[in-house]
This record gives C-alpha cells, sequence and structure tokens, in this order.
C-alpha cells in the first residue's frame, strides 16, 4: 500500500518514515507524538499495524485541527479545500493575488481547516513562515496552482481509514505532553531543526515556536528517569558537515544517521551531498537497534 500523506511539509518524514519505524519495539500501547506536524510517522505506524492507539500534538492549532478534521471529517476537509481551490479560477484575480488574499483572510482569524491546508499547498516545499506576531507570512509558489482537490480527497479519506477512531488530538507545548506519558508507551519526537524558530532564532521564522536545547535535554532526562521509551530525530549532517548540537551522552541513547538522500539546498548551490538525519533511540531500546544495526550491515 502506499502510504498516504495530505500535503507537502517542511520538515516532514514522510520519506524516512520507514528508516525509522524499523526501530519501534514489538509491543507499544500508543504511539505519542508531541511535534507531529502532518503525522507521517503516525500515518506509517498505523499502516503497518504497529499500534494502534495515537496521541498525536503539535503547538501549531491550525495544523492540528487541519489533521484532526483529516481523520474525523474528511469529506469536510475535502469539500471545503475543493471550494477554496475552485476559487482562484473563479475570481477577477489573479491565482497569486488570490493565494494572499486567502492568506490575509487566515490571518485575519479565519483559521478554518481547509484554509490552512489551501496555504500549506501552494507555499513553497509547504515550508510555513511566521512573522514575529504570528502571522503566517510565506509567500506563494507562483508555478502551481496547489495539489488538485481529487488528490487531497483521496489521501484524506486513506489517512481517515487509518488513524480514525484510534487517535487523539491535542495543541499544546511538548512539555505538557511529555509530562502525561506512560510506561508503555512510545514518544517519537521530531523537534523543529536547531535554530529554526522566532523564539531560538529571531532570523528565523520556520515554525511557530521553538525548542530550547538545554530544556530539551532536561526533559529527556525525566522520561529516562521514568522508563518512557523515546526516538528522536534531531538534527544530522550534510557531507561532513554536522548540523546542530548532538544530544549529550549522560542520556545514555543509541545513536545513528540515517540516509536522507540528496540535499536540495546542496543541489542548489551546485553540490551533490546527502543529507544524513540523527536518530536517537533511548536506552531500552537498545536491542532493537542493535537489531537493525547488524541487519544494515548484512543487507546494506
Ligand atoms: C519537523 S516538524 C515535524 C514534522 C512531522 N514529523 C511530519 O512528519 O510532518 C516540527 C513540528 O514541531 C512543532 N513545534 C514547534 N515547537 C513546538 C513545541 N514547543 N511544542 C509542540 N510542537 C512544537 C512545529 O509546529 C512543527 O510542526
Amino acid at each position: 500500500m502506499k502510504v498516504p500523506h495530505l500535503v507537502q511539509y517542511q520538515g516532514s518524514k514522510r520519506v524516512i518514515a520507514p528508516e525509522i519505524i524499523k526501530f519501534f519495539p514489538d509491543k507499544i500501547d500508543r504511539l505519542v507524538e508531541p511535534f507531529s506536524g502532518t503525522c507521517a510517522v503516525s500515518i506509517l505506524a498505523a499502516a503497518e499495524n504497529k499500534c494502534n492507539k495515537f496521541w498525536v500534538n503539535d503547538i501549531n492549532e491550525p495544523l492540528i485541527k487541519m489533521m484532526e478534521e483529516c481523520v474525523n471529517s474528511p469529506e469536510r476537509l475535502a469539500s471545503g479545500y475543493s471550494d477554496i481551490w475552485e476559487g482562484q479560477f473563479q475570481t477577477d484575480l489573479n491565482h497569486i493575488d488570490y493565494f494572499y488574499k486567502v492568506r490575509e483572510e487566515f490571518n485575519c482569524g479565519m483559521k478554518d481547516s481547509a484554509r490552512m491546508l489551501f496555504l500549506l499547498a501552494r507555499v513553497v516545499k509547504g515550508a510555513v513562515r511566521y512573522n514575529v506576531r504570528g502571522e503566517f507570512n510565506q509567500s506563494c509558489d507562483k508555478r502551481r496552482y496547489g495539489t488538485r482537490p481529487q488528490i487531497i480527497s483521496d489521501n484524506a479519506f486513506k489517512i481517515s481509514r487509518l488513524l480514525r477512531g484510534k487517535t487523539y488530538f491535542t495543541s499544546k507545548d511538548y512539555k505538557e505532553i511529555l509530562a502525561l506519558t506512560k510506561p508503555g508507551d512510545l514518544v517519537y519526537m521530531d523537534p523543529p531543526y536547531q535554530g529554526t524558530s522566532n523564539r531560538v532564532n529571531p532570523r528565523d521564522n520556520r515554525y511557530i515556536q521553538g525548542v530550547d536545547f538545554e530544556e530539551f535535554v532536561a526533559e529527556l532526562v525525566k522520561l529516562n528517569n521514568r522508563g518512557i521509551d523515546f526516538i528522536v530525530s534531531y538534527d544530522g549532517r550534510t557531507g561532513d558537515k554536522i548540523i546542530g548540537k548532538s544530544l549529550p551522552e549522560e542520556l545514555h541513547l543509541n545513536h545513528i544517521y540515517i540516509n536522507a538522500g540528496l540535499s536540495a539546498q546542496a543541489t542548489l548551490n551546485g553540490k551533490k551531498e546527502i543529507t544524513y538525519e540523527s536518530l536517537y533511540t533511548s536506552e531500552n531500546l537498545r536491542s532493537k537497534h542493535d537489531e537493525c544495526v547488524q541487519l544494515e550491515l548484512c543487507f546494506g
């Protein structure tokens, strides 16, 4: 089965999700994703029957509401999207000005899921950008009209079939979610790249909020102390260049690099470099880690 995804989203783990879920333990009571974005890992885990209960959370409320509507009311999301998408051909505005009108409406409070989806479908590489006032300020991809409504609808229904009735949605800071996890849960964390949000770096505004490194490490120490299994995607390297700080050894994590393919940025600069994404698994998952590394050594 081709695993469905709703819309492009910068930072999505859709491409490397199959590598990530190899590290999952054999029994998971509940998969918790505190930085779920477009839920690529939960969607694949459901498709592969890795688990039957999911908690997805993201600080970006319109985004999580969009995913919730996708799962619980796919027909509503698909028809709302179709209306907005068709609207760009039924107006006196050209399709670029139409995008800015929808963006303006969104920033003025019309934050419904269909509008969020349309904005994501129309911006370059699904890259969200917010200004310091929290307004969506990414510009549109002028060469495209955004994913066709039929494709959105097909994917929304497929995602719904995988997650409906099994998924709990929240929009809170990740620390609140971690505090409520319990043994038996597997927590998969995909925080923003270091330095990609207003809070951490005022010059980079990819996400609505950021994650402070020391605070994040302190949260992982708490999970270790409470015996909660977790997996973290955290930066990585492009070619030989390490991106971001590594998670400290005192956490006793297992660390591997996943080949995420050619770096889009390096390609733009005329270089051919592979991006490797770091994956850390908590100490309890050591046997699974060794199994995966062993398989990798045998079969490449
Ligand atoms: C790299 S993206 C996750 C992508 C996701 N794995 C996917 O496949 O689509 C990181 C997400 O963390 C969210 N985020 C940033 N700060 C957060 C916080 N303090 N608490 C919860 N979520 C946060 C962002 O809104 C963003 O959607």
